[in-house]
């Protein structure tokens, strides 16, 4: 089981650089601008940023389509330590709730692989399809389950997703030993603040908990099949769930006590 490791309040600790591709460190030239699309004006706003001291560092890629080919550029502005050392276009932050974008773009590869035959797993009896407009209980009927009978029928993939359940944030409900699975068998003692599409309330319990349809229909860990679906055919090699397995990476976070605690892996 993976246990949620939660970073503050976000979502699963999901760590991005900018390079998907790092080369050694000492190559890396901070601001540097291989492709030429990183341009003065940008530089500029990037750099404009850490002088009004909103963020130590930063980083930054611009990805370029163009007649079928893709150009790439990478840089980095400020510290990645209180040292002082600058930020490098492979340091890696925790990106917080962007990886939300990567639980809704695995579900959709997830659903793809029901559409096209490539499933690993079958539906419950009776369920002939599986999109963002499926009924969580048709998904999940032994584990699906809201206070509110209405919207634990009636709630879909796309509700969750969209922050429209009823359910409002209740970012005490959970702590670190908690899988998504035991988060999610507790919802049903949650009172909803609203009825179901009733109104928008950012909630961060439903991305905590969908990944556990991933791994009940790919058969993976949400994690690999994040990276083998994902990070591996998009070369994002310098991205992790795992800070463990990352060499010579830098991860500045926020500690328990709110000051920044950078930590080497190595
Ligand atoms: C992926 O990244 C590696 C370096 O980490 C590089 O050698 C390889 O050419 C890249 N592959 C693609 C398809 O860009
Ligand atoms: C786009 O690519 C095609 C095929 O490689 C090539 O023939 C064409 O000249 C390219 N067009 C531009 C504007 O680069
Ligand atoms: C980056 O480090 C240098 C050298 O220690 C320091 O002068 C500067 O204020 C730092 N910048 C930020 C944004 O923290
Ligand atoms: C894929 O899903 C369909 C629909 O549930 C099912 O009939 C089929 O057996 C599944 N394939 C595998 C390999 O489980």
């Amino acid at each position: 089981m993976q246990a949620l490791a939660l970073f503050l309040a976000y979502v699963l600790p999901l760590l991005s650089s900018a390079s998907p591709n790092p080369g050694p460190r000492a190559d890396v030239r901070t601001a540097s601008s291989t492709a030429g699309l990183i341009n003065p004006e940008v530089s500029a706003y990037a750099q404009g940023i850490i002088d009004s001291n909103l963020t130590p560092g930063l980083t930054l890629s611009v990805v370029r389509l163009n007649n079928n080919s893709v150009t790439t550029d990478f840089g980095a502005w400020g510290n990645r330590t209180e040292d002082g050392d600058p930020a490098q276009p492979d340091t890696l932050f925790a990106i917080a709730s962007v990886s939300k974008a990567f639980l809704t773009s695995a579900l959709g590869i997830l659903m793809d692989d029901f559409a096209h035959g490539r499933n690993a797993t079958a539906l419950p009896h009776g369920v002939s399809e599986f999109t963002f407009d499926t009924k969580l209980e048709a998904i999940l009927p032994d584990v699906w389950k809201l206070e509110d009978d209405f919207a634990s029928q009636k709630s879909n993939f796309r509700d969750l997703l969209s922050h429209v359940t009823g359910l409002t944030r209740n970012e005490f409900m959970y702590t670190r030993t908690d899988t998504p699975l035991s988060l999610g068998k507790r919802f049903k003692y949650i009172h909803p603040g609203y009825d179901l599409r009733e109104q928008w309330s950012y909630s961060n319990l439903m991305y905590l908990f969908l990944p556990h349809v991933i791994t009940t229909y790919s058969g993976k860990t949400f994690q690999e099949f994040v990276t083998e679906r994902i990070f591996v055919p998009l070369n994002m090699t310098a991205t992790t769930y795992n800070l463990q397995q990352e060499k010579g990476v830098y991860w500045p976070g926020l500690g328990a006590l709110m000051c920044l605690t950078p930590a080497w892996s190595n």
